[in-house]
């Protein structure tokens, strides 16, 4: 097999793992499929209540993100740069559309932004101010996602020092493009005003 289609292979099917949907199974909250935005993220995992499972969620998500990446390494001695991009790319479809879910994933925010900080760290760093500042400050998740990810084509040639048409920020400009079609219908929401905000308070007593 040759190298690059190997990292594309393996890093697919790393994102293919549903940890949300495995997550909230094995804590006891039920499919979350069937409840808030129907989504398999840490967002909607966080809807059912369940904190820890919600930060279990983004964890693994995230870790997977990075592991993929990183696992090129390990499978090239030559071109790392461009199988790194190539696995970052490979591990975010993965999740966004899982062969096992019948190609119904999530909208990879945790595993894109696991990526960036194994393809470039104070880009991950960077993001990750952005995406926790925009959702604190706005109370909406899907929010502090588009922010991170807007910012991010701008971030990765400087922080990475790599020009612009080459592997990481091709790589970031991509993951970008990604998550935006992935939230077309967080967008209209957004736009109507109807988007659900992050709810930390535990429900109100009778
Ligand atoms: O992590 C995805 C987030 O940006 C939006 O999730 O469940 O509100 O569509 P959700």
């Amino acid at each position: 097999t040759p190298p690059f289609l190997l990292c594309a292979g393996l890093a697919y099917l790393i994102g293919s793992i549903p940890f949300g949907l495995l997550i909230s199974h094995l804590g006891g909250a039920g499919d979350i499929r069937k409840i808030g935005s129907g989504n398999i993220g840490a967002t909607n995992v966080l809807r059912t209540g369940r904190k820890g499972l919600a930060a279990a969620t983004l964890l693994l998500d995230a870790l997977k993100g990075a592991l993929a990446v990183l696992m090129v390494q390990l499978l090239l001695d030559a071109d790392l740069q461009t199988g790194m991009a190539i696995a970052g790319v490979s591990v975010v479809i993965g999740h966004c559309f899982p062969v096992w879910l019948k190609f119904r994933g999530g909208k990879g925010v945790a595993t894109g932004l696991g990526v960036f900080f194994a393809l470039c760290w104070p880009v991950g760093i960077a993001c990750c101010i952005v995406w926790l500042a925009v959702a604190k400050l706005s109370r909406i998740s899907s929010a502090g996602a588009l922010a991170a990810f807007a910012v991010a084509p701008f971030l990765m040639p400087p922080l990475s020092e790599q020009p612009l048409h080459s592997p990481l920020p091709i790589a970031t400009l991509i993951l970008t493009l990604i998550i935006l079609l992935r939230h077309t219908s967080n967008i209209r929401r957004l736009i109507l005003g109807r988007e659900s905000r992050i709810n930390i308070d535990p429900p109100p007593q009778k």
